[in-house]
């Protein structure tokens, strides 16, 4: 019977690019997924931006968009790195969906109706400026404990300790600057010290479904748990899951002004973002999950733990859902050594750097894969490892495998495989018999196990070759049937290491299947062989080898000293932060055209303004007001050539009409750099060329 599967990745945060360390946890799913899949089972992956809360709100006020366009820029960003590592989500969704409002929405009705929600007015920091309560991350102040200055509202990054924000001396806004006040507020709780949860969970959490360790920490929580100042209580406390308006979220039913913590709506969003998928085939979702064998599982990193092994399979439970089979935690990746990729600063391994040097997406899901456990362990990408065993296994040993046959076959024997001798054929045998054992270690997420067990068949079929050497028995005469054995072997050989290694190489796998002529294998296809006559395709050659200067350049540091780079947290270019990526599609909106200043003028009763009439080639002028009479004389403009934003929506002003924009270079502090300067072309550019 084959299996009905649920899975999904942790969902990002729509606040930024992903980072090696998501990619990290994608391949890690995306290999389990396509195991099952090749094993005949139905799986459902999907996976979903994580959109709301107070980051990504104040991250989309400096940016001057609203929170919806902003994630749905980051959104637009996904793309080339999933297809780029081929990874096969089957849906991605958003958090801010209609689907996820309404699954919230319910579960939280449901767990209120259970009696499992209460109210409690608490005190906390507002900023009186923003008018909003600040989130601990964005109230900073002295540290009460060593007295450094400028720490964050929930621990010291100098002496490590930790605290309430309502602790910090001299608190202030990060947002405004402003002494933020204490205010109290309704604030409504899951309350997880209720016996029924308590009950629940630690048997949910100890029942042998998670990972040894997992379970242990997890133990822990049950009989202490550390409080925001850093002392501890007994037991599991209820959960805080309301903040109040201004918050990019989901409005809490019957309860105005009040939105969902995003940490409630998140994981919400793994069923939403299945919802959504099922619908769009036409299938029932409550149906779906009424399975009685529907399995569910989650892979996600060691630091989102408590969120996925206490809230959200209780919000599951009280509410009457199913909760989840599993949770399978992974540990950080770090680079070189270095220190562990943070959410916020994902440095090292830029994914698109590597895809954009043109470095082989399963160079990266094969080495991920040779140090993956089902361990919650940290793994480390070393540049010299990378490179051997991508070179020497990989290439050395396995693809080499094919190379070395398929040449034979195709001259001497037309492509044509033969019956193998005895011995040939217990080699094969060996190989196909590992099959129950590769399996299981896919199953149980032990990847690096799984390759090291088939890179132990790769040496024995080399040592195969290397005993009955091909390339001398092409130079005897009247061995044709040796050679032939000899070279079918390695092909029945290849193939069945490429079933094995197909959940890490899909795109390998599938050139390999066009080489060998047979359709998509999965694990079952391991108990048979091609057989005596079949034909092999012409071989084409499967992998370069990583070379040494793209490690080299992907490693280089930007642009920027190597010193400022390390030292700073934030870089600020030109004194605003780069805008949320958008997509060529966006960018050839904007009609950017070679403008020529025909004439320049003050614009009398405004400091501020020059009239500027610009020749976009169009055979008329257009009149276009620019804020840059404190910084140019109109004659030191007219005749040069500029850029303007050619279809810019025209705008009434107080002096007329303005059709367009000419773009200008400043400093966002135009306090401190007051400079502004208008674009030039390099000389040969016409009026009316198109930019891009
Ligand atoms: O830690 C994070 O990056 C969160 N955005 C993960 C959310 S997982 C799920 F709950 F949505
Ligand atoms: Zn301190």
């Amino acid at each position: 019977m084959p299996r009905q599967l649920f899975v999904t990745t942790a969902l990002p945060y729509a606040n930024g690019n992903f980072h090696i360390g998501h990619i990290m946890e994608y391949i890690q799913a995306d290999i389990w997924v396509r195991f099952q899949r090749m094993q005949g089972h139905a799986v459902n992956f999907v996976g979903a931006d994580d959109t709301h809360g107070a980051p990504i709100m104040i991250a989309a006020e400096k940016a001057g968009i609203t929170p919806q366009q902003f994630v749905a820029n980051i959104a637009a960003g996904r793309k080339p790195y999933l297809d780029g590592f081929h990874i096969a989500f089957d849906n991605w969704h958003s958090t801010d969906a209609p689907e996820n409002h309404a699954l919230a929405q319910q579960i939280y009705r449901d767990l209120k109706a259970n009696g499992l929600i209460s109210s409690k007015v608490i005190e906390q920091f507002f900023d009186p400026e923003k008018n909003m309560f600040l989130p601990d991350r964005f109230i900073k102040g002295e540290c009460p404990k060593c007295h450094a200055k400028d720490q964050y509202g929930d621990n010291c990054e100098v002496c490590g300790s930790v605290y309430a924000p309502t602790d910090l001396i001299n608190p202030y806004s990060a947002l405004s600057g402003a002494t933020p006040e204490l205010k109290s507020s309704e604030h409504l709780f899951f309350q997880l010290s209720d016996p029924r949860c308590v009950e629940f969970l630690e048997g949910w959490t100890q029942d042998g479904r998670l990972q040894p360790e997992v379970a242990n920490k997890v133990k822990e929580w049950f009989t202490v748990r550390t409080n925001a100042d850093g002392t501890t209580s007994e037991g599991l406390g209820d959960w805080d899951i309301s903040r109040d308006a201004p918050y990019f979220g989901i409005e809490i039913p019957d309860a105005p002004g009040k939105y969902f913590y995003v940490w409630l709506d998140a994981p919400v969003g793994y069923l939403a973002s299945l919802k959504n998928l099922l619908d769009k085939r036409g299938e029932d979702f409550e149906a779906y999950m009424a399975q009685p064998a529907l399995e569910q599982y989650h892979f996600i990193g060691k630091d989102i733990v408590t969120f996925h092994t206490l809230f959200w399979p209780a919000m599951l439970k009280f509410s009457g859902r199913k909760t989840p089979d599993s949770i399978f935690v992974h540990g950080f990746l770090t680079v070189n050594n270095g220190e562990k990729m943070s959410k916020s600063r994902g440095t090292g391994l830029d994914p698109l750097k590597y895809l954009g040097l043109g470095m082989n997406p399963e160079w990266l899901r094969y080495y991920i894969a040779a140090k993956l456990s089902a361990r919650n362990e940290d793994i480390d990408f070393n540049a010299d490892d990378f490179m051997a065993r991508v070179n020497s296994d990989l290439i050395g040993k396995y693809v080499n495998i094919a190379s070395r046959a398929a040449g034979f076959l195709a001259k001497r024997f037309a492509g044509k495989l033969s019956a193998l001798s005895a011995s040939s054929a217990e080699l094969i045998s060996a190989i196909s018999s590992q099959k129950e054992s590769v399996s299981s270690l896919y199953e149980q997420r032990e990847y690096a196990k799984a390759l090291r067990e088939t890179m132990l068949l790769t040496d024995r079929v080399n040592a195969y070759v290397d005993a009955n050497k091909p390339w001398e028995l092409a130079k005897k005469e009247g061995m044709d049937a040796e050679l032939q054995d000899v070279c079918s072997t390695c092909i029945e050989a290849f193939r069945l290491l490429t079933i094995y290694l197909k959940p890490v190489l899909p795109a390998l796998a599938a050139q390999v299947e066009a080489f060998l002529n047979v359709t998509p294998m999965g694990f079952a296809e391991a108990d048979t062989l091609l057989g005596a006559g079949h034909t092999i395709g012409n071989y084409q050659h499967l992998m370069q080898r990583v070379d040494v200067k793209q490690l080299d350049a992907l490693f280089e540091a930007p642009a920027q000293a190597e010193s400022t780079v390390a030292a700073t947290e934030t870089i600020v270019p030109g004194g605003a932060e780069i805008a949320p990526v958008i997509t060529i599609d966006d960018f050839a909106k904007i009609d950017l055209r070679i403008a020529k200043i025909v004439n320049c003028e003050a614009v009398e009763g405004s400091t501020k303004l020059l009239r500027l009439t610009l020749d976009v080639g169009e055979g008329s002028t257009r009149n276009v007001f620019s804020g840059i009479a404190a910084h140019y004389q109109p004659d030191q403009l007219i005749g040069k050539l500029t850029v303007m934003v050619a279809n810019l929506a025209p705008r009434k002003m107080k002096f007329g009409l303005s059709e367009g924009m000419v773009l200008a270079a400043s400093h966002a502090d135009a306090k401190a750099q007051p400079g502004i300067y208008v674009l030039e072309p390099f000389p040969g550019a016409q009026p009316g060329m198109r930019i891009g």
